[in-house]
């Protein structure tokens, strides 16, 4: 199944459309064309240029080293493919924090060199100066709260965030600082589906989840980890829709076994 083609383009405004009607948002990762391409085609409501490419695309362990320049990359890859989905490109670490000008400028180099349509930042309180910034200069953020990756060596580690009452307040006090301060929707990441569900429910934004339960108004998750190329990463919250691990590897090992063979190429595969 996939979408027609009298389709109309995904904007911030369907996406407040949906959470009023109550139809749920979906959200994807994606890095390049080819993949962004297939997502897209399938009907995908938001596509995300996650720095989650540091990890996914450049094998780091943390999404702190990828650079404004490797984003404006990916993002030119993706945009290049989409024709429905609303792109959202991530501000990588050390480009928007505690400079709302700096942040601007980053924002714009986002929107004019990748073609994002909106941009994605991390923090609650911290930010909203540079959130108030961009949206006034009219470029439309979604903000990122719970387990914000950016932080990790503040945090320790990946384990599930605002378990404890003092975090909890803190969070749904930055939710709607961010909603106030303008954010078209926000990304909740692994919290308590309890907290996020009130979290949604308090919002006039869309709350996108990942790991935060069904309550909220949409979901996300690494493209990658859907399809199983990331087979090593396994928390609790990524449903598995393919093994393509296994598959590509095994396509791959016989491709080698037919080259040596000279199985491959056969009488019709040459000219
Ligand atoms: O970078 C990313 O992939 C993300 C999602 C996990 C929301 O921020």
């Amino acid at each position: 199944m996939s979408i027609h083609k009298d389709f109309k383009k995904v904007t911030t405004h369907t996406l407040l459309e949906m959470k009023r009607k109550g139809e749920k948002i979906s959200m994807l990762t994606a890095y390049d064309f080819s993949m962004a391409k297939v997502i897209d085609d399938a009907g995908i409501d938001v596509i995300l240029v996650g720095d989650s490419a540091s990890n996914v695309m450049s094998g780091n362990e943390t999404t702190v080293p990828i650079t404004l320049e490797q984003m404006i990359f990916h993002g030119q890859w993706v945009t290049k493919a989409v024709q429905r989905a609303l792109v959202v490109v991530d501000m990588p670490f050390g480009y928007y924090q505690g400079n709302s000008k700096i942040a601007l400028s980053s924002a714009i180099r986002l929107m004019k060199e990748a073609g994002a349509h909106a941009v994605k930042m991390e923090g609650g309180d911290e930010i909203i100066e540079s959130v108030t910034r961009l949206v006034n200069s009219g470029i439309p953020v979604m903000g990122h709260l719970g387990l914000t990756p950016q932080s990790i060596y503040k945090f320790g580690t990946y384990s599930v965030r605002a378990k404890e009452e003092l975090e909890a307040e803190k969070l749904r006090t930055d939710a709607k600082l961010l909603q106030d301060a303008g954010c078209f929707s926000i990304v909740l990441e692994k919290i308590p589906s309890t907290l996020a569900t009130e979290v949604a429910k308090s919002l006039e934004i869309p709350v996108i989840g990942i790991g935060a339960g069904s309550g909220v108004d949409g979901q996300v998750l690494v493209l990658h980890d859907l399809i199983g190329l990331t087979y090593e990463f396994q928390p609790r919250f990524l449903r598995r829709y393919m093994n393509l691990y296994d598959d590509m590897k095994s396509a791959v090992c016989q491709y080698i076994a037919d080259v040596k063979s000279v199985d491959f190429p056969n009488e019709k595969e040459q000219y």
